[in-house]
């Protein structure tokens, strides 16, 4: 089924939403990007598109960063999203690229006096981390501190970044990266945030330990909390924590909740899926495909 791309202010469809070579962001990495899951519900014949909000409001935060100005609100950018799916018709588990770029077709490496554009389409698309039981290798390069690039944005030229982490560990052996901040605590994964399970608790990196906050983070807390009465530290988590921790999983819109059985070859726990990581997947699960009354508030109903 062919896709279609919200793009230079119409619905077109995905192939002939085509950039000019010189257009300013391809060559300098100044646009910002979000991922958005649609989950599928067959019985509803529904798509359920996760917390749709959270991701514009983290889109335009960033463009602030950046210094472009999109003449759309939050809730114009929810509507233009919930259209693209629509005119798409997808019945499968879509996932959604919205970017704001500076649009201008000119070479010269800066922020201001450069158009800005945005576009958005749906994909189709399954598991990110296509594993059951994720093998990490914790990574030779270290995520950007705020002033570097600030990570808690998802400016398209800091993933470089991300995108060494992910092939070293792939080339590795790994299935993904765990990479650490410049002060040698953990951050998060090339595309995921990570927890672990402590003496029963669940802890996770603190936003200042150079992560994306990310939606899925403060979903899982949210559960964590509210479901289950977990006690949640956000707090900085070092490196040999994550060999002695009874559990570990990573977070994030593409990769859901994944467990994590090894960690630089050595074992997480007993090398299966832990009872805390268990449930809280299998609730996120239920949630994100429009299964729970509790958290409708965040599934928009797309079709
Ligand atoms: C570097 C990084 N960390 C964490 C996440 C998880 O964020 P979210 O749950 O908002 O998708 C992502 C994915 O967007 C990411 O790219």
């Amino acid at each position: 089924m062919p896709s279609y791309c919200y793009f230079k202010k119409k619905i077109v469809p995905l192939e002939e939403a085509q950039v000019g070579v010189m257009t300013n962001s391809i060559h300098y990495g100044t646009a910002l990007f979000e991922g958005i899951r649609g989950n599928w519900n067959a019985a509803k014949k529904q798509t359920y598109v996760f917390r749709l909000k959270e991701h514009y409001n983290r889109l335009l935060d960033g463009c602030r960063l950046l210094q472009i100005k999109l003449p759309y609100t939050v809730d114009d950018l929810c509507q233009i999203t919930l259209e693209v799916i629509k005119k798409s018709g997808f019945t499968e588990d879509i996932y959604l690229r919205p970017l704001a770029y500076k649009s201008t077709e000119q070479l010269g490496v800066r922020l201001h006096n450069l158009e800005a554009d945005f576009l958005v389409f749906p994909i189709p698309w399954g598991r990110y981390l296509d594993v059951d039981l994720c093998r990490c290798g914790v990574s030779s390069w270290i995520r950007p501190a705020n002033n570097m690039i600030p990570p808690g944005t998802k400016v398209a030229g800091i993933y470089v970044n991300n995108a060494l982490a992910k092939t070293e560990a792939i080339q590795n052996g790994f299935d993904e990266a765990i990479m650490l901040g410049a002060d040698g605590q953990v951050a998060e994964g090339s595309g995921e945030n990570i927890f672990l399970v402590i003496k029963g608790k669940l802890v996770t990196p603190a936003v200042h330990n150079c992560i994306l906050a990310g939606i899925t983070r403060d979903t899982i807390i949210t559960l964590a909390k509210n479901e289950f009465g977990l006690e949640v530290e956000e707090r900085s988590v070092a490196r040999g924590e994550l060999y002695s921790s009874q559990e570990c999983f990573l977070t994030g819109t593409a990769a859901h909740l994944t467990p994590v059985g090894e960690i630089d070859r050595r074992i997480v726990g007993d090398g299966q899926i832990g009872p805390v990581t268990k449930k809280l997947q299998e609730r996120y699960a239920q949630i994100i495909k429009g299964n729970d009354p509790k958290y409708m508030s965040w599934c928009t109903p797309a079709l």
